[in-house]
Formats: structure tokens, C-alpha cells, sequence
């Protein structure tokens, strides 16, 4: 039985970059737990996360992340893939920083769009899909993603290579 690491991770991301394949995946390879904290949200809410932004609007739902990323402090150490939109706000980027590590899983505006193109549950990227819209968002989260501890480009891999990556990239830093 391999060691269990002691801190969280969070895999952060645009929409696409793979946060939940790749999460789980270092999280076996971590020998701790995985966790995906847009299911989780939606557990709790009981509908689906198209149905809160619709029913209660985006601020309803950041208003969810940030109070589920206030609660972790007393769970075990997990790998966590977050939603694409975590990082706005600073008080999300602190308590992440707070539990563990921080992990941007970066990936080339082609390759999103590549992804997202059949991409039909998720409330911002529209069924007419506004490309302009979602690549200036994806611009303006790059500073807040930058911040990471640990860097992963993801273009090319595959979602083990991707997890061995990240996994190297904790252990160096340890
Ligand atoms: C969002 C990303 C989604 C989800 C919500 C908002 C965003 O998660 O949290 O639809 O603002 O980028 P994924 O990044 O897992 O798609």
C-alpha cells in the first residue's frame, strides 16, 4: 500500500481542460480520495447546475462553491476537480490555497473549443455557442489560473499522462 498524500488538491481549469477524467486518476495514484465539486453542489441542490443558474442565477451558484470550499477544511484530504469559474473570486483562491495545493490544468484555446463544441449541459456555453464570449472569459481567468502552484498543459495527453504529471509536480514540491 503506497503512502497517502497529506494535503488536498485542486485541479482548477476552463470548462474542457479535463479536470474530472484527470482527477480521478491522481487521486488513485495519491491514495486518497476524489471528489468533484460541481457534483457535489449538485447533491446538495438536487437539480442540475443548468437548473440553479436558471432558477437562481450565476451568484446563487458561485455563492454554493464558496461555501462548499468553507466546509472542506474539516474533510480528509481529497483531489478535488473544481468548476471552470472557482478561481473569480479570492476568497475561493485563499481557502483552496489554505487546504492544499493549487493545480491549473492549462489547455490551448483550440483544444477547449475542440471539446466544448458538443458540450450541452453547461449554462455558459450556450447551445449557439458564443465562442467570442467564452475565449474573452477564458482570457480574463488567466491571470487568476496563472496563480497556481503547479502548471500542467494538458494539450496532447492523455488523461493518465496528464495525472502522472500532476502527481510528479506535487511530489517535487513537497
Ligand atoms: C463553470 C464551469 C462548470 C460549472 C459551471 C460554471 C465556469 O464546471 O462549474 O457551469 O464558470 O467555468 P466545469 O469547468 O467542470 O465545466
Amino acid at each position: 500500500m503506497s503512502k497517502e498524500y497529506l494535503k488536498s488538491v485542486f485541479l482548477t481549469g476552463f470548462m474542457g481542460a479535463g479536470k474530472s477524467t484527470a482527477g480521478q486518476l491522481t487521486a488513485d495514484l495519491l491514495n486518497i480520495p476524489f471528489f468533484d465539486l460541481d457534483e457535489r453542489i449538485v447533491q446538495r441542490e438536487k437539480r442540475s447546475i443548468a437548473s440553479i443558474f436558471a432558477e437562481d442565477g450565476e451568484e446563487y451558484f458561485r455563492n454554493c462553491e464558496t461555501d462548499l470550499l468553507g466546509e472542506l477544511k474539516d474533510e480528509p484530504a481529497a483531489v478535488y476537480a473544481t468548476g471552470g469559474g472557482i478561481v473569480a473570486r479570492e476568497v475561493n483562491r485563499e481557502a483552496m490555497a489554505s487546504l492544499g495545493k493549487i493545480v491549473y490544468l492549462s489547455a490551448s484555446w483550440p483544444t477547449l473549443q475542440e471539446r466544448l463544441r458538443s458540450s450541452v449541459d453547461r449554462p455558459l456555453v450556450a447551445q449557439e455557442k458564443n465562442w467570442d464570449e467564452l475565449k474573452t472569459l477564458w482570457g480574463e481567468r488567466q491571470t487568476f489560473y496563472s496563480e497556481a502552484d503547479i502548471i500542467v498543459s494538458v494539450d496532447g495527453l492523455t488523461p493518465m499522462e496528464i495525472a502522472q504529471n500532476i502527481h510528479d509536480g506535487l511530489i517535487i514540491k513537497e
